[in-house]
């Protein structure tokens, strides 16, 4: 295990958080395996309704330790699934929400992985960059399929082709992420997202997160799933609750769930 991820439960939250300030938290193979751990049992985990993924010290993160690369490129579909791989797959598969804090800044994967991410704030001072051409590398983890459709393709290219640096207003005028505050208030505005999150039923949140994450269907086929979901969730004891909470004209509790 490494000292360069430190993991808090709180309020339901559990904050991951990379803490490797003299390498600007460029990411090693312990620590990507440290983080997805830190996912992977956390979905298994009824305590854990959220997960806040940030850095530490003004630094999101410099990306892949270059060094690492080099001396262990990592090749998917590995019969040993490498490090960087398996954390990615742990936050793709992550069964809870999850929110990155971006304060300071995110470079190559440290921005691709926002696209995996179901909400992303900022603090004033972040910068986000995606320098793979510039390194001779390509795009990852379906950036040059995500960037373009949902920044559009003259952005996206703006990062995956120029290598732009992008400040905390561009992104979040571009879309890639929701919001921007003082690096000062940002900890604070995200961890009150994340309990506001937390506090809501876990099935409702897992099934919302995992219909927006899943695969594009027609449309028909899309609203027929839906249905069904609607129609067994309106069975459940926690639409009870958040039912018998309204008329009771009360919080719904879901903290039994
Ligand atoms: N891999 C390995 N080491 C890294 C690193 C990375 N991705 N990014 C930074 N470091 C190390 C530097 O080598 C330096 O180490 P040293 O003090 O032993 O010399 C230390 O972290 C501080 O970096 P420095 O460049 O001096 O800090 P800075 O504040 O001037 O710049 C960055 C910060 C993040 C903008 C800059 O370090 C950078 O561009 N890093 C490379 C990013 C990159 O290309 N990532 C890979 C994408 S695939």
């Amino acid at each position: 295990m490494t000292d360069h991820v430190t993991v808090e439960d709180r309020n339901g939250v559990r904050t991951i958080r990379f803490n490797r300030p003299d390498k600007k938290n460029a990411l090693t193979r312990a620590m990507y395996s440290a983080a997805a751990e830190a996912f992977e049992t956390g979905n298994d985990d009824k305590g854990v309704r959220v997960y806040v993924l940030g850095g530490q010290d003004g630094m999101f993160t410099a990306g892949n330790d270059l060094m690492d690369f080099m001396e262990a490129p990592p090749h998917i579909g590995a019969a040993e699934t490498p490090p960087v791989e398996r954390f990615m797959r742990a936050l793709l598969d992550a069964s809870k929400p999850v929110i990155a804090e971006v304060d300071g800044v995110a470079v190559g994967i440290g921005t691709t992985l926002l696209m995996h991410c179901d909400l992303s704030y900022a603090s004033t001072r972040a910068q986000f960059k995606t320098p793979f051409v510039d390194l001779a590398l390509a795009p990852e983890y379906a950036s040059s399929l995500l960037f373009p459709a949902r920044l559009g393709r003259s952005p996206a290219s703006e990062l995956l082709l120029l290598g732009e640096v992008w400040t905390a207003a561009r992104a979040k005028e571009a879309g890639l992420i929701s919001d921007v505050f003082s690096p000062d208030a940002l900890a604070g505005e995200v961890q009150a997202r994340a309990e506001s999150l937390a506090a809501k039923s876990p099935a409702a949140l897992r099934q919302a997160k995992a219909l927006m994450v899943s695969e594009p269907e027609a449309l028909s086929e899309r609203i027929n799933r839906e249905g069904g979901i609607f129609a067994d969730m309106l069975q459940s004891p926690e639409f009870a609750e958040a039912a018998t909470a309204f008329m009771e004209r009360r919080k719904p509790d879901f903290s039994k769930f």
